[in-house]
């Protein structure tokens, strides 16, 4: 098989013993005789993979106790709507953090649901930074403050948790999930698609704390109700078995690495060398504050843009897949999430100075 570094924002590469893993067990799970795919949900097989999933991510995560684990369809997209739908309770406003086109797309979500106070933008400055926290302007009436730790399009990340004081904080982790420490018990609720740091896509995990739990909407589909389906168990359907199956296997291999402080290091190590590289070039740049930039999704544009397709299609003849920046930014981009080992970033910068050397 071709070498192939997949820098793709999402779904995004992973980790080769996990796809070993699951293709050796493909047709037969632990001598179940079965493939996953066919099990029911369920029988005793697919209840203990179930099990041993939210028991992994409570133990990566230090989730408290009382915190509810989800995992629920319609990717972090639906949880937009579904976050209002289930926590405003009696409350009319939300507060959120518009750092970029993610936020963007929770804030127009909630729209559907309650008033939205943009307690701070940054969207005067095309997103290449995070709004100082002295400057938010927080309405207490809110029921929760929604926040996008690391905006994938823009490159931009949040290096600390916000201080809200009481209000709910409330964190789309699509995609830096697991890869760096935080404190749980800093948030109201957490929420993540699946498709990057976890596993494939199909399903969104919510992390949410108990007392916000229970005042859904009356309208509100029962699948799409936390209470109710943190009381069966996220089964009140049949749910993704092949995805849990895979952010099993995903969250095994973490473990196996050293868990999250292991794989933050590492992370940390990348994205510096990366970013090193870039700045000390001439051909290459990121706009983003020095302090703001992500550990997880690096754009990066050309001086002279007519080189844009020549490094695309050199990138790709050589093996490095997906660097092409989000349409609505262009430019480049390098999403370098846990499965991207360092060889691959260090392969990479390689590649991006011999390129420049050439051109
Ligand atoms: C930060 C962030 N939030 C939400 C989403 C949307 O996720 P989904 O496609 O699972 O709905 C993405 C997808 O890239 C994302 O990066």
């Amino acid at each position: 098989m071709t070498k192939v570094y997949n820098f793709s924002a999402g779904p995004s590469m992973l980790p080769q013993a996990v796809l070993k893993q699951a293709q050796a067990e493909m047709l037969d799970w632990q001598g179940s005789g079965m493939s996953v795919m066919e099990m029911s949900h369920r029988g005793a097989e697919f209840m203990s993979i179930a099990k041993t999933l939210h028991d992994d991510l409570r133990e990566l995560m230090a989730v408290p106790d009382n915190y509810q684990i989800l995992f629920l369809q319609g990717g972090a997209t639906a949880q937009f709507s579904f976050i209002p739908a289930n926590i405003l309770g009696d409350k009319h406003k939300a507060c959120y953090i518009n750092t970029g086109a993610w936020s963007e797309k929770a804030i127009k979500g909630a729209k559907s649901y309650c008033d939205v106070v943009v307690s701070a933008t940054s969207e005067a400055n095309n997103f290449t930074s995070i709004p100082e926290r002295s400057t938010w302007n927080i309405d207490e009436q809110a029921a929760y403050l929604h926040y996008t730790p690391n905006e994938t399009i823009h490159g931009v990340e949040f290096q600390d948790i916000p201080d809200v004081g009481d209000l709910p904080l409330v964190a789309d982790m699509s995609s830096n999930i697991l890869s760096r420490h935080i404190d749980v018990s800093k948030f109201g609720l957490i929420y993540a698609g699946t498709q990057k740091n976890m596993g494939p896509a199909g399903a969104a995990v919510v992390i949410v704390r108990d007392d916000l739990i229970g005042k859904a909407q009356k309208s509100l589909p029962d699948i799409f109700n936390y209470e109710k389906q943190a009381k069966q168990e996220s089964m009140l359907n049949t749910p993704a078995t092949y995805t849990w199956y895979l952010v099993g296997l995903v969250l095994q291999w973490l473990k196996a690495q050293g868990g999250v402080a292991a794989i933050e290091q590492i992370n940390q190590r990348k994205a510096k060398s990366l970013y090193a590289a870039i700045d000390q070039s001439a051909l290459y740049s990121n706009p983003v504050a020095v302090a703001d930039r992500s550990r997880m999704n690096v754009p990066f544009i050309l001086s002279d843009d007519t080189l844009d397709k020549a490094f695309l299609s050199t990138a790709k003849e050589q093996g490095f897949l997906a660097l092409k920046g989000h349409r609505s930014v262009g430019g480049m981009r390098a999403s370098i999430y846990n499965a991207m080992p360092e060889s691959g970033v260090e392969a990479l910068i390689q590649f991006m100075a011999e390129f420049e050397r050439t051109h």
